[in-house]
């Protein structure tokens, strides 16, 4: 396991993965009912963009650095909020204006919308992760962090009791079998508890990434896409959300906000939303 997260950390992936999580919270927690999160893949939970990581690879300039700096005029309401999150996390470090330095991993922006009362789980394997992770959530009663495998853990916690739920998978793909892992955990979640929401990061780089997608199709997911102009560095330029069972009014939030993150991401940068088709039967049991 060397995927540290930190070296990508707010990165174009990052923004289309983060500003739908937020959003996927913020419908989830409008129903006055409680709600279980599970961040499969946690990560260490911050980052520091200002890191020797992050500076590394400088990912995040084409990602939160860019939407930073886009007009607020007409921006829609989950990128907004998306932006809001960022900069209450940096806040929290005692920045006072100016760039972003501290950037939220995902349990950050679950913690941010959980209410008295949800549920909320964090796994993360990598032991210094694990430990980074720990610290960043000590002493918060209200989540949960594993020193755990995060397809166990998703198998031995659904159903959930609150019988709503929201199961983000978010792995590295650095081992050959990830996709395939991915699909068997999302198969039991699902046999499990058919109707949580379940939300799938993938890279889309090769025909690996392509078969994959074409193995979703069975869950019938919405399907988000963000893709950098093709580079040939070797970085990865496009990725996906998929997800099962998205709220009401998720998809239209997201056909408004993509194509908005696109353009201001820059020049060549495209965003795509894939329904699943009204007329084509549920499976009964996905393959
Ligand atoms: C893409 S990063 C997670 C980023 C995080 N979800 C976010 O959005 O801020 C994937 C993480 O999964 C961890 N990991 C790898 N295999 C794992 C497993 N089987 N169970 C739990 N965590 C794992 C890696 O150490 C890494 O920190």
């Amino acid at each position: 396991m060397n995927y540290r997260h930190g070296y990508h950390a707010g990165n174009f992936a990052d923004v289309l993965k983060h500003t739908a999580l937020g959003e996927l919270l913020r419908l989830l927690t409008a129903k006055d009912k409680k709600l279980f999160v599970l961040d499969t893949h946690a990560g260490a939970g911050g980052y520091d963009l200002g890191g020797e990581q992050a500076r590394r690879t400088a990912e995040a300039e084409t990602g939160i650095v860019r939407l930073a700096a886009a007009p607020r005029a007409g921006m829609p309401a989950p990128v907004a909020h998306y932006l809001a999150a960022v900069a209450a996390y940096d806040r929290k470090f005692g920045s006072s204006g100016g760039a972003w330095r501290h950037y939220p991993g995902s349990p950050r922006f679950v913690r941010a919308a959980l209410r008295p009362g949800d549920r909320f789980v964090a796994c993360e394997l990598h032991a210094d992760e694990a430990l980074a992770l720990k610290r960043e959530f000590a002493g918060d009663r209200a989540v949960e962090v594993r020193q755990a495998d995060g397809y166990k853990t998703l198998k031995a916690l659904l159903p959930p009791p609150e019988r709503r739920g929201l199961m983000l998978i978010d792995p590295p793909f650095e081992a050959a079998d990830e996709f395939e892992r991915v699909l068997r955990a999302l198969r039991q979640g699902v046999r499990r508890f058919a109707t949580g929401c379940y939300a799938v990061w993938y890279p889309i780089k090769d025909a690996q990434g392509e078969a994959f997608a074409r193995a979703m199709a069975a869950f019938r997911p919405l399907t988000l896409q963000l893709a950098l102009p093709a580079n040939d560095t070797g970085k990865l330029s496009a990725c996906a959300l998929a997800v099962v069972n998205p709220p009401w009014r998720f998809e239209e939030a997201m056909r408004e906000a993509l194509p908005w993150i696109a353009q201001n991401l820059g020049s060549g940068v495209t965003a795509r939303v894939h329904a699943p088709p009204a007329s084509a039967p549920v499976p009964a049991s996905p393959a």
